[in-house]
């Protein structure tokens, strides 16, 4: 059980998160193909070589699942829609079965009196977008904005809140620079582009979404917390840098319309001409901003590796079955420091949790979330602005290169059969929300 009051966080949004290509599955009705079905299908890109083709099938178990939030007592359910479901080619023609299932998940939310948290792009990009460059295309400003326009236009009178972009450093870099994710580059030049577009792309949704009268606009970021793995000077400046990869980056040109020295020293020669000019775009106000937080990375001086010159080392405390060290007074760090040099805005964890192999009796994914819960309330209590904390994830799902095996869920899912059966997880976030 938790050791903390819902009443400890007065008027917040308790919620949990999914993604469309993580859960939904049912690829049979009238969509395009991904970038990460065909990244999925090639060589050895992901465990097992397992792809999102059925997934947790919420394509038609949607109300069992959207029954599961309620039932825990959630105010909010963050998921995505699938561009390729939409608009199967990425532009043009409308998939209309697509926009079918959206319509009625949503309704399904609000019958639900769940308010809908929505995200536009959680890497699922079309893939005919892909043959045309994809994210090295400044035309995906304008793909993503019309796209955007449309879901807007359909949907935009029922949904709470509207994010642009899920963890474009995951898009960008993790995609691009270390070719872990679709499409798998891993080129320097990509790498600049990506990391622009990303942004300009949000910017240019942004001020779409604007001139239609759209309000509750934002962004997910991604913040992990960056420490040296010794307190000598070079591995600080390695934290340094690895900081402004994953966070600098992203927060700099949204916030304060620029991006880090340390960075630009390595990417500048690949940038697209004239980047600056697209600043103004990239800061264009948002109403709230979305943090997705996990863990904290122990970072050195490695002359062996190229570019960057950096390597990340284990850290000393327990770790999740992804390796990652459970820390979470990171979580109390970055919203503070956010809150401080970055913006003034509502901010939300829009993600927090972990993968833990554990079936049913997941106490270690309770401890996680009740001290990631606590370290967000400090935050709260210091004065940070934070509105709503959504737990990832509603269900165990496909976690991309990772396949199915890493499960991240408080409902446990039998691919077998796609029995839904509550872990203790689940258990402690109904027993918080509804007694
Ligand atoms: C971040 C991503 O948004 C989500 O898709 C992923 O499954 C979780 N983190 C866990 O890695």
């Amino acid at each position: 059980m938790f050791t903390f009051n819902k009443q400890d966080f007065g008027d917040f949004t308790f919620g949990a998160a999914t993604a469309a290509y993580q859960i939904e599955g049912g690829q049979t009705e009238g969509q395009g193909m991904s970038i990460w079905d065909s990244f999925a299908a090639t060589g050895r890109n992901v465990a097992g070589q397992e792809t999102g083709e059925i997934a947790c099938d919420h394509y038609n178990r949607w109300p069992e699942d959207l029954d599961l939030l309620k039932e825990a007592g959630f105010d909010a359910y963050r998921f995505s829609f699938a561009w390729p479901r939409i608009l199967p080619q990425g532009t043009g023609a409308i998939n209309q079965a697509g926009l079918d299932f959206y319509d009625r998940l949503i309704d399904g939310m609000l019958e639900r009196n769940l308010k809908p948290f929505a995200t536009l792009y959680h890497w699922d990009l079309p893939s005919t977008l892909q043959d045309k460059g994809g994210w090295l295309n400044r035309d995906i400003a304008n793909w993503l904005a019309d796209y955007a326009e449309l879901v807007y236009q359909k949907f935009g009178d029922r949904l709470a809140k509207i994010a642009t972009i899920n963890e474009p450093w995951c898009v960008s870099f993790l995609s691009h620079y270390l070719g872990v994710h679709a499409p798998g580059y891993r080129d320097l030049r990509a790498t600049a582009r990506a990391m622009h577009h990303v942004l300009l792309a949000h910017g240019t949704t942004i001020e779409r979404l604007r001139s239609l009268g759209a309000k509750d606009l934002g962004i997910v970021l991604n913040l992990e917390f960056a420490k040296g793995a010794t307190e000598s000077d070079e591995d600080k400046a390695a934290a340094d840098l690895w900081d402004s990869i994953y966070n600098k980056w992203f927060l700099g040109g949204v916030f304060k319309q620029n991006y880090p020295q340390n960075v630009m020293d390595v990417l500048e020669p690949y940038m697209p001409d004239n980047y600056q000019d697209d600043m103004p775009t990239i800061g264009t106000k948002l109403d709230w901003l979305g943090i997705n937080y996990y863990t904290r990375s122990h970072m050195k001086h490695d002359a062996s590796v190229p570019n960057f010159q950096i390597s990340s080392v284990p850290g000393p405390l327990e770790k999740t079955d992804l390796g990652w060290e459970i820390y979470p007074q990171g979580l109390t760090e970055l919203l503070k420091r956010v809150a401080k040099d970055y913006t003034d805005l509502p901010l939300y964890v829009t993600e927090n949790g972990l993968a833990d192999a554990e079936l049913y009796d997941d106490q270690l994914r309770v401890k996680y979330y009740d001290q990631h819960y606590k370290a967000a309330l400090q935050a709260k209590q210091e004065g940070v602005d934070l509105r709503g904390y959504f737990a990832w994830s509603l269900l165990d799902n496909y976690e991309w290169a990772e396949g199915y095996d890493k499960r991240f869920g408080m409902v446990h899912v039998d691919y077998e059969t796609q029995k839904r059966t509550p872990k203790s997880s689940y258990r402690a976030f109904q027993k918080l929300l509804k007694d």
